[in-house]
């Protein structure tokens, strides 16, 4: 398998390149950066930042230094566009009639909002809503410790499921669990499937993998809980059928819940409502979040069975925003939106125009080592070859000012995987034009 090198998803914004970007802004945004760094705590990923925005609109990000940027990263939120009008019209209403209703009294529009969850998948009928993708882990981790009586809980080095220290404890990425201090106890990690397509087309190696989970919770014994993404995001990982339908007979076997953290990828971003509707199984436990509040709220919920509605005694959520009617207004409008305008069909569609293109990119550029996708999730690995498949972490970095400088930004994961996700109301002649700038900055920078 190959090593995850000690690059982490961000971690760019300290290089020379980042500081060469800086340099390059007018004056007035450098001194707001400045301002910005002055003011807030500074902490892996976020400070210096790239840029000062002014404005957002469907699939664009509009900066103050006068720069209208295709955005296919929008830390996933941005499903069906920033400040989608539909989104902004029943937040508004609901901010004029209701803007927050408190804890032990229920509104119409969190109630609707659960109902037609609950209503997407059979078997997934009971809801829990929290204010963020992590306090929705953190609920399904409760849950999971309630339901079995087994704390432990088995989750992959690399993963990320949210900052809390709880979800970290669970995560696998050193930035967030170096010098911190004792963890949760009872987490086991096992290593993150490999990036690179070949482990995904070899069952054989699947198969080791799965032995190496049944080991562990064999071992273990008294396992509550898997948690693992569906989908990886961040590079972009797509398992097989056979990986995930082996995962849950295995979890089946032990008693052990399987949670599906599909927080940045569910809500259509890969043709499907949830992903795992691609593998024929159905988790114990799905989070979501990010786009749940249409860009404008945060909103995350966890969906389970109400096989485990077993923890009434319990404060598995107790948030203050939990059913949040804003948030509530603004996640109805998203699934009306998915709805009316067949978003998940045009992702399948346009998710095949990306595989086209791309496809096309690495038959020209040596440097591409892989391209792995799906609806509109996609990820370029740049290899210094296709041999050693080395990460070409100098030339991602290039590619990427390039491309935003030229109005289309993304996010590099791991030094060298370049993450495609736009908003999935993105025009075809949108993503085109985003394809050519990432397409010429490839003929500058790779060969
Ligand atoms: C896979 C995954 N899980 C959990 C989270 C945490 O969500 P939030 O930032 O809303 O707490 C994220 C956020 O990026 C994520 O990508």
């Amino acid at each position: 398998m190959n090593q995850i090198m000690n690059k982490a998803e961000g971690d760019i914004n300290c290089t020379s390149a980042r500081t060469e970007w800086l340099e390059s802004l007018p004056e007035k945004t450098i001194k707001k950066i400045k301002e910005d760094a002055d003011s807030f705590l500074h902490q892996a990923l976020s400070t210096p930042c790239m840029e000062v925005l002014e404005e957002c609109d469907g699939p664009y990000i509009m900066t103050s230094s006068g720069r209208k940027i295709l955005d296919f990263h929008g830390n996933n939120i941005h499903q069906v566009g920033y400040r989608n009008k539909q989104v902004i019209d029943a937040v508004i209403a609901m901010l004029t009639k209701l803007p927050f209703s408190p804890r032990r009294y229920t509104n119409q529009a969190a109630i609707e909002l659960a109902q037609r969850l609950t209503t997407k998948v059979p078997g997934l009928n009971s809801v829990l809503f929290a204010p963020g993708g992590s306090e929705a882990n953190s609920m399904a981790l409760k849950l999971a410790r309630i339901a079995t009586g087994k704390f432990k809980v088995v989750s992959m080095w690399g993963a990320f499921h949210g900052a809390g220290l709880d979800t970290i404890s669970v995560g696998g990425e050193a930035s967030f669990r170096k010098n911190i201090g004792p963890l949760l106890s009872g987490t086991e990690h096992v290593p993150q499937p490999d990036s690179y397509r070949s482990f995904w087309e070899n069952d054989k190696e699947q198969d080791i993998y799965v032995a190496y989970v049944r080991q562990v919770f064999e071992c273990e014994g008294d396992v509550g809980a898997f948690i693992a993404e569906t989908i990886r995001n961040t590079d972009v990982q797509i398992p097989t059928l056979n990986f995930w339908q082996k995962i849950r007979a295995l979890c089946d076997e032990f008693g052990v819940v399987l949670i599906l953290d599909e927080i940045p990828i569910a809500i259509g971003r890969t043709g499907r409502f949830f992903a795992f509707e691609h593998y024929g199984i159905v988790p114990d436990i799905v989070t979501i979040g990010k786009g749940l509040g249409g860009g404008v709220f945060p909103m995350a919920a966890l969906l389970t069975n109400d096989k485990f509605n077993i923890a009434a005694e319990h404060s598995v959520g107790h948030f203050t925003h939990e059913k949040s009617p804003l948030g509530s207004a603004a996640g109805l409008a998203v699934l009306d939106i998915i709805e009316e305008q067949h978003l998940l069909q045009r992702t399948q569609q346009l998710g095949e125009l990306m595989k086209k293109r791309l496809l096309e990119m690495k038959d020209r550029f040596e440097m591409i080592g892989d391209v792995r996708g799906i609806g509109l999730l996609w990820g370029i690995d740049l290899v210094t070859d296709r041999i050693t498949k080395n990460r070409a972490a100098d030339e991602a970095e290039k590619v990427l000012y390039d491309c935003i400088k030229n109005g289309l930004s993304f996010k590099v994961s791991l030094g060298n995987v370049i993450n495609l996700c736009p908003a999935l109301i993105i025009s075809e002649p949108e993503l085109n034009r985003a394809l050519d700038i990432l397409e010429n900055a490839f003929r500058k920078f790779i060969h």
